[in-house]
């Protein structure tokens, strides 16, 4: 539905939209005065070194609520224009109702100490909150026909859907602070105990990755094709992890590839942007699933590249060296 401005079939929803665009403006500006406290209590505890094993969960989170915190310094600034260029400002009333609201949850947040787990389900419930509001006024300003306003709508909304997808994913690691701050084992803990050997062992079979890879039939992994993974590389959309070993990557890689051998992945997980995608590689696809299933299950966004290297240089795709082959 294409209106332009000066032919709105419905003007009187004019004032409705400016109305949700500052209850937009009034939740980002009480989420900029949560990053604050937030991001220092996690600071704290990462300082302090009062978890050393959950050392880097810390660490992946400090990062991506960084990122968070610029993206909704980047909607305020924008929902401010908006509002200014349809000749009005912030709303007063409206920032002082939800700064109540905001307060509230950070006090409730506070009970009970380190509470990882309320913050956690209290950022879970706001950036819902934001998302719910982005889709409202989307869809006011749609029917007025006021595209720009749509638009800004519909991409700063893509950023709160990242941020709350990246919450769900990571309760299970929220979870492991919960317990850690408490001296209670984390069931990361106890898994590693358990299984290490098996794991190991599993690990050392992949090594020998057959032409063929024929092996018994296992549940398809979520993947993507190498076109795809040329596509997210391209456009910066996804970092490449190869997991293969040095004489594999020393024979050709992709390009900008980070380079982890399978072996090393774990010990090396906090160098894993947990804010940004990864598509994982090694010769024919099946060692890189493994590891993908493991980054997804520690709350990464991770997909495998199917067929591997064989498929991306099959299919003329870029090789570092250019000349490079598949080992
Ligand atoms: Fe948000």
């Amino acid at each position: 539905m294409e209106h332009s401005d000066n032919t709105a079939p419905y003007p009187e929803l004019r004032g409705k939209v400016v109305g949700q665009l500052q209850t937009v403006h009034a939740l980002k500006a009480g989420a900029l005065r949560m990053f604050g406290p937030m991001l220092a209590d996690v600071h704290k505890q990462r300082d302090e070194q009062a978890l050393p094993e959950v050392e880097d969960l810390l660490e992946n989170m400090t990062s991506a609520f960084g990122v968070h915190e610029g993206s909704t310094r980047e909607h305020e600034r924008r929902v401010r224009a908006r509002l200014r260029t349809l000749g009005v400002g912030p709303s007063k009333r409206r920032n002082l109702g939800l700064s109540a609201v905001v307060l509230l949850h950070r006090r409730l947040g506070r009970i009970g100490g380190q509470n990882h787990g309320a913050s956690a389900r209290d950022a879970f419930v706001f950036e819902h909150l934001e998302i719910a509001s982005w889709e409202l006024l989307e869809h006011l300003a749609e029917r007025i026909g006021d595209a720009e306003t749509a638009e800004l709508a519909r991409e700063c909304r893509a950023d709160d859907d990242e941020m709350a997808a990246l919450i769900r994913r990571n309760f299970p690691n929220v979870l492991s602070l919960m317990l850690a701050s408490e001296g209670l084992p984390t069931s990361r803990e106890s898994e590693t105990a358990g299984d290490g050997e098996a794991q190991h062992a599993e690990a050392s079979a992949d090594e020998g990755e057959t032409e063929d890879g024929r092996d018994e039939p296992q549940e398809p992994e979520p993947g993507v094709n190498v076109q795809e993974a040329a596509r997210l590389r391209e456009e910066g959309k996804a970092l490449v992890l190869d997991v293969r070993d040095q004489e594999e990557w020393d024979a050709g890689h992709i390009p900008d590839a980070l380079w982890v051998p399978m072996e090393e992945v774990e010990a090396r997980r906090s160098e894993l942007p947990i804010a940004r995608r990864v598509v994982t590689v090694c010769r024919s696809g099946k060692r890189s699933g493994k590891v993908a299933a493991q980054l997804r299950d520690e709350g990464h966004e991770a997909d495998n590249i199917e067929g591997g290297m064989e498929a991306w240089h099959k299919a003329g795709l870029p090789m570092e060296p250019p000349d490079g082959h598949v080992a």
